[in-house]
């Protein structure tokens, strides 16, 4: 039987961190995967020892990913690729790993040469605004490919794990029902392989184009399946299907983690910034509810580690905290400092910050996120550090 074939999108901080785990696994795992991952990596040209040198050549010789994840030897089956195309080639699992700004480019890049029954994951933390109208990543991806596509997120820190420092991590992933093979241990109905007529978005409204299904020579792609290509003995993986909780989690933590690294650069210190990562956790579930009130699960937010779990991590060591709380110490801009301070990394909280409030704004609902509304005000220089109590009394 035919094994599944694994292409990485992204290969920055965290990128390589996942492709580091997932070229692990498929060693380890040869009756389910190919061994060699291919990665796609964002072209650039990087100095080593003195000379000007392509970063997918260094990756490929030294085996390590000098300019994003240094120090860090990765597996010799973790093949850096420069061509998009040629990465994605007859794939049969996607994973999705880069600052999400990009995603759009991508997936106008891939479509058209991804085969017809891939699946996709996304690590990727973010949405997608246009207007009124809001989406998640991983249904962003599945409606541009036509393919199913679930999410990755927890509290995760990439240099830790590449450090192989112990964590766990949230996969959702929602077995396409014409995926499931005919015996299938957890008992669901036999899919046959056959096309679905329809399926369903985040918000549970039938998506009319079908699913092409994953041919029956292929292992499932059960919870397991996908548990055995990302957990690691140093990174264990929680199953969900939730992917709403799960991607909003993700996405709208890193406003919260700017908010505290403003609070804290501003010389507040726990008992402020625990005020700030409450109100933000009740203003994701306010949110959750709000827009996706048939299909999010609000345990994932409590229980999960891509609910309260990464809304901790971000909030005390993650890069949107640091670097917001480096701004306010330097009295500079959180741009200034990514330019200057982040070797070419991305901080995800500013653009989700102000495509979440044009999103709010749009809909005439801003004045009930007084969290998300005052992390706008204040990249914007329109609203002042010193409010936020203030505000968030407006808002008992
Ligand atoms: P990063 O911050 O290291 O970003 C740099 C990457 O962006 C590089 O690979 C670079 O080549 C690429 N890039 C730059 N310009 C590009 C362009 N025009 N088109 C395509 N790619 C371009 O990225 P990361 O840390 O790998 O983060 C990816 C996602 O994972 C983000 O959504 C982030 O929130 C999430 N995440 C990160 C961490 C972490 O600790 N780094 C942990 C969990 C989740
Ligand atoms: P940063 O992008 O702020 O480093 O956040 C990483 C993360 O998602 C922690 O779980």
């Amino acid at each position: 039987s035919k094994r599944h074939k694994v292409a990485l999108i992204g290969s920055g901080n965290w990128g390589t961190t996942v492709g580091k785990l997932m070229a692990e696994n498929t060693s380890e795992h040869p009756n389910i995967f190919e061994k060699d991952v291919q990665m796609w990596v964002y072209e650039e040209t990087v100095e080593v020892d003195g000379n000007p040198q392509k970063l997918t050549e260094v990756i490929n010789s030294k085996h390590e990913n000098v300019k994003y994840l240094p120090k860090i030897k990765l597996p010799t089956n973790l093949i850096a690729n420069p061509s998009l195309v040629d990465t994605v080639k007859d794939a049969t699992i996607l994973v999705f790993n880069l600052p999400h700004e990009f995603i759009g480019n991508i997936c106008k890049q891939i479509k058209g040469h991804i085969s017809p029954y891939a699946r996709g994951i996304s690590c990727i933390k973010g949405v997608t605004v246009t207007d009124d109208k809001i989406e998640l990543i991983s249904e962003y991806i599945g409606e541009h490919l036509n393919i199913y596509c679930g999410a990755l997120s927890g509290a995760n820190i990439a240099s830790e794990i590449a450090n192989e420092m112990w964590c766990e991590t949230t996969i959702a992933y929602n077995t396409p029902p014409c995926d499931l093979h005919a015996v299938n241990s957890n008992g669901h109905a036999n899919g046959n392989g056959q096309p679905v007529e329809e399926h369903r978005d985040s918000r549970g409204q039938i998506i009319k184009t079908p699913l092409v299904p994953v041919p029956q020579d292929y292992p499932e792609l059960s919870h397991e399946a996908l548990r055995s290509l990302f957990q690691r003995p140093y990174f264990t993986v929680s199953m969900v299907s939730d992917v709403v909780g799960v991607s909003l989690g993700g996405a709208l933590k890193n406003i919260v983690a700017l908010a505290c690294g403003f609070v804290e650069g501003n010389g507040w210190n726990m008992t402020a910034k625990t005020a700030v990562m409450r109100r933000g956790m009740l203003e994701i579930i306010q949110f959750a509810r709000e827009f996706y009130p048939e299909t999010v699960q609000e345990k994932t937010l409590w229980e999960e580690s891509a609910g309260w779990g990464d809304m901790i991590v971000s909030c005390t060591s993650a890069r949107n905290w640091r670097y917001s709380k480096m701004a306010v110490e330097r009295g500079v801009s959180i741009q200034e400092i990514e330019r200057t301070e982040l070797n070419g990394q991305k901080l995800q909280g500013i653009s989700t910050s102000r495509e979440v409030s044009s999103f709010l704004r749009a809909r005439g609902v801003e004045d009930k996120y007084p969290l998300f509304k005052a992390v706008e005000g204040i990249l914007d220089q329109t609203i002042k550090l010193e409010d936020i109590p203030h505000l968030f009394r407006k808002a008992q």
